[in-house]
């Protein structure tokens, strides 16, 4: 067996609020809507993997007012440090919407809140591995090379930081 990340389904309380989060902020598409039944709420299935029906899903059926705490967050992985950024700027704009950038050595991520306190990492994978847990701030303003590093800086002397090919290709022996 071999698991690998699919999605997330979310109860919610306001739905359009988080649809418009989720879309025009964090861009994704809607890849199917319908009620999940007979008289039943709706369900919303999100998306901006092709090869992903949906990675995020929301019914609006969620009725308390307590954030949630059955989850810590979800994480999306992007293919650009600038991605990481740019998307640091778009979030800080937002009221309600709390961002912090954090790097556990195998990334540089950031980490914030949709709409109704849900936690979201949207994170970049430096070049190495380094065991984990552990996390540092990082400083957003930093450019890529500067962010790399800095990276090997703070995390460069740990005996299990090495490159991220050598991990990876143990664990496929493995
Ligand atoms: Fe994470």
């Amino acid at each position: 067996m071999n698991l690998t990340w699919s999605h997330a389904v979310l109860y919610v309380r306001d739905q359009d609020k988080m649809l418009d989060f989720y879309t025009n902020v964090l861009g994704f598409e809607i890849t199917d809507r319908g009620p999940i039944g007979e008289n039943a709420p709706e369900i919303l299935f999100l998306s901006q993997n092709p090869d992903e029906h949906h990675q995020i899903a929301m019914i609006a059926t969620r009725a308390d007012e307590d954030p949630p705490n059955s989850l810590n967050h979800v994480a999306f992985r992007t293919g650009a440090f600038e991605d990481v950024k740019a998307l640091y700027e778009k979030l800080q704009a937002l009221d309600g919407i709390n961002v912090g950038p954090l790097s556990h050595g195998n990334t540089l991520s950031i980490y914030f809140n949709d709409p109704e306190g849900n936690g979201i990492e949207v994170f970049w994978d430096t070049p190495w591995h380094v065991a984990q847990p552990q996390g540092k701030p990082w400083d957003i303003t930093m450019d890529q090379a500067q962010a790399l590093a800095w990276v090997q800086e703070n995390f460069g002397e740990e005996t299990t930081f090495e490159p991220r090919e050598a991990y990876y290709a143990r664990r496929h022996q493995a």
